[in-house]
């Protein structure tokens, strides 16, 4: 493999860290599972807008070529490599009542953190073989859930093409066909081990086997962020007793996508802010300021529609989940604040 033809104007960190030197130290390397340089970079090769542009084959990606995921981990969370994580879980050190009673600017709340299983390849380097396997091991952890988290698995292979478009439109279930998964190798043999899990209200889910083995998904309509948090926190720690999750002391919860590691926790509001939308410098002077992200209404690369945003914690490594969740829950406040204020 040649050094990649990365244009001038690409931005991403890949093309920031990707350089020569690097590239000549990892350009023959291959981890047990068989992953290779060329694999962690492939999504950012062929998509020159990336943010990031790599992605892990598994726990050793992150070790084997560390001399390009360090730095974008650091500039990403910044996290040194000698940093350790650390895990908080405790509802009760979480400050957040509900910023918005009245539900006049927050839509919904949803928050989701990202699993994969101990000794398993992650998606971009799994054989059809161990997806399934993987499937059939989460499907039957999940089947042992009760009270509100009782709910039921639907394969994706299988599913209705309406059925599916209406989960996909209501936010609860994956898109199909991102081209940043698809040059990771995260499509491969679609549709089959994929699927969601979802309990009756659809207030808590689980989407297997897409960009990560398992996403464990809290949410519901309004802004009562705890709700939505002891709900995860309850459903992660019972999934934990069934299923092994890949973890280590230094990166946390292992993820195919480096911006995920450590929590693998996004936390999100859905806000209605159409003045504070008029002025796109001060919002990103608030998200800037509290660590967050603004996504569009269909989530990542998406648009906003009707004023409404996706606003979420960036940061997920080297911060514990409460602080994650805090993140958020203070710069909604913020937000919510200079809504008010411009909306007079
Ligand atoms: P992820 O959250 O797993 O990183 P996406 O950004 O693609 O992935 O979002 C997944 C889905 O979750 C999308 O349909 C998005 O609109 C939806 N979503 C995210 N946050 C919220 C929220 N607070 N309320 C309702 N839906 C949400
Ligand atoms: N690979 C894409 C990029 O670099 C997405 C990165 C973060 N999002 C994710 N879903 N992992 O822009």
């Amino acid at each position: 493999m040649n050094y990649p033809d990365l244009p001038k104007e690409c931005t991403s960190l890949l093309c920031k860290y990707l350089t020569p030197e690097v590239f000549e130290m990892l350009k023959e390397k291959k981890t047990a599972f068989g992953f290779t340089l060329e694999k962690a970079i492939n999504s950012g090769v062929e998509n020159i807008d990336s943010g990031i542009g790599v992605y892990a084959g598994d726990e050793e990606s992150y070790e084997l070529f560390s001399p390009l995921f360090d730095p974008i981990i650091q500039e990403y969370h910044g996290f040194s490599k000698v940093d350790s994580h650390k895990s908080n879980l405790d509802s009760n050190d979480l400050h957040a009542s509900d910023p918005d009673p009245e539900e006049k600017y927050i839509v919904s709340t949803r928050i989701r953190v990202g699993r994969n299983l101990k000794d398993f390849p992650l998606g971009p380097a799994i054989a059809q073989q161990s997806r399934l396997i993987a499937e059939k091991m989460i499907s039957g952890a999940l089947a042992s859930l009760k009270g509100e988290l009782k709910g039921e698995y639907y394969p994706l292979l299988g599913m209705s093409e309406s059925v599916q478009k209406q989960l996909i439109e209501d936010h609860f279930l994956f898109k199909e066909g991102d081209r940043f998964l698809e040059s990771a190798g995260l499509n491969r043999n679609w549709p089959e081990g994929r699927g969601i899990y979802h309990n009756e209200d659809k207030t808590f889910l689980v989407w297997v086997n897409e960009e990560d083995q398992l996403r464990i998904i809290s949410m519901q309509p309004g802004g009562d962020i705890k709700a939505v948090f002891v709900r995860l926190v309850s459903a992660v720690q019972t999934l934990e007793k069934a299923l092994h999750f890949a973890y280590s002391e230094h990166l946390g919860y292992i993820t195919s996508c480096p911006t995920n590691l450590g929590t693998a926790m996004r936390a999100s509001v859905h806000i209605k802010v159409p003045n504070l939308a008029k002025d796109m410098e001060k919002f990103k002077a608030i998200t800037d300021k509290y660590h967050l992200q603004i996504r569009g209404i269909h989530g990542e690369h998406s648009e906003s529609e009707g004023g409404v945003y996706d606003i979420s914690n960036r940061r997920r490594l080297g911060i514990t989940e409460v602080q994650a969740v805090q993140d958020m829950y203070d710069g909604v406040v913020a937000i919510i604040e200079a809504e008010k204020i411009l909306a007079k």
